[in-house]
């Protein structure tokens, strides 16, 4: 597939072209994101992504650059140009170009958009058999250190990009954020638990972001006739739990084995701030187990069984998916 890039006003050949110096993206981190998926070649719940990347902007009063309509036809090209049916588009809308200074510039601002390909959803049936002969990821609990503004997409994502890089030195699929005791979700997915067959995962304020997967599983619990409660969980919750699962637009639903904690951090997830761990040696003595799966997931399997279902329905163009405001 070609590489599929744009950059203020124009499609770009190759990752050639430079950000200018001093635009605010790269200065200041001054601009938010968004990421959509593609299936069949149709970019998935789209208005939904439209309207989080519309509260992101007025959240933090950047000028929209172009209403729903253009936005539309800009992603649509993108994917078309891409010639790829499977892929995720990222686009970021900073404050523009304009001299190093704090304070907001009069500069317009700036689009830019990328489309990569994305592998195909694993089929449902490739669902977990269970624990023993097919373990499930782990994640790692860390502590939340982000902002007060989760729920906006901001492209500043430092404090993301270090629980990740910790998650990735202990294979695990995601950092679990812990904000003084309170799960809020992953370094870059909304995670959920299930105890007695109902569905616990944090509320929609400013401590996450409101996840798009999140959303489109909340309908399917529902559909479903599964119970959902938008409710934190403290970590103390997690002895009581059957299930844990994440969800994001690039993981889609990804149930989850085990969730752990460097014992040298456990007392970051109450108060204290954390530290990088400059080497973190995979002694199991140097790890404490919050929570551990003990059955197969029923819950999380039949909710992965309908997106997938879902996903296949758009890739075989049988459904464009009609979107619920
Ligand atoms: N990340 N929480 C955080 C911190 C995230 O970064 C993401 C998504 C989510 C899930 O949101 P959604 O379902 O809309 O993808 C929750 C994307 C995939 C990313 O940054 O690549």
């Amino acid at each position: 597939m070609p590489f599929v890039g744009y950059y203020n006003g124009e499609f770009i050949e190759s990752n050639t072209t430079p950000v200018p110096i001093e635009e605010r993206g790269h200065q200041f981190g001054d601009g938010v994101y968004e990421v959509v998926r593609v299936y069949g070649g149709r970019p998935f719940l789209l208005d939904w992504h439209l309207e989080r990347m519309e509260n992101s902007l007025r959240a933090i009063q950047i000028a929209n650059p172009f209403d729903r309509h253009a936005w539309v036809e800009l992603i649509n090209e993108a994917v078309r140009r891409s010639g790829e049916p499977e892929s995720t588009v990222y686009w970021q809308v900073t404050r523009g170009i304009a001299p190093r200074n704090h304070v907001f510039p009069s500069a317009n601002s700036v689009v830019s958009l990328t489309v990569r390909p994305q592998p195909p959803a694993k089929p449902a049936n490739d669902i977990e058999a269970g624990p023993a002969d097919h373990p499930l990821p782990p994640l790692v609990a860390w502590p939340d250190e982000r902002w007060s503004n989760a729920f906006v997409k901001s492209i500043n994502l430092l404090p993301n990009v270090i629980a990740k890089e910790v998650a990735h030195r202990l294979h695990a699929q995601e950092a679990m954020l812990v904000r003084e005791g309170t799960i809020t979700e992953c370094s870059g997915s909304n995670v959920w638990f299930v105890k007695h067959g109902e569905l616990y995962t944090h509320p929609t304020n400013r401590y996450i972001l409101p996840g798009i997967t999140r959303r489109f599983v909340l309908d399917l619990a529902r559909e479903s006739g599964v119970p959902v409660h938008e409710q934190a969980l403290q970590l103390s919750d997690l002895k009581d739990v059957d299930e844990v699962f994440v969800t994001s637009t690039t993981q889609e639903i990804q149930m989850i084995g085990e969730i752990v904690v460097p014992v040298s951090q456990e007392q970051a997830l109450h108060h204290l701030p954390s530290d990088i761990p400059s080497s973190l040696v995979e002694s199991k003595e140097e790890f404490k187990t919050l929570w551990k799966m003990s059955a197969a997931p029923t819950v999380g399997s039949k909710l992965k069984q309908k997106f997938s279902e879902t996903v296949h329905r758009i890739q075989d163009g049988e459904v464009t998916l009609a979107v619920r405001n």
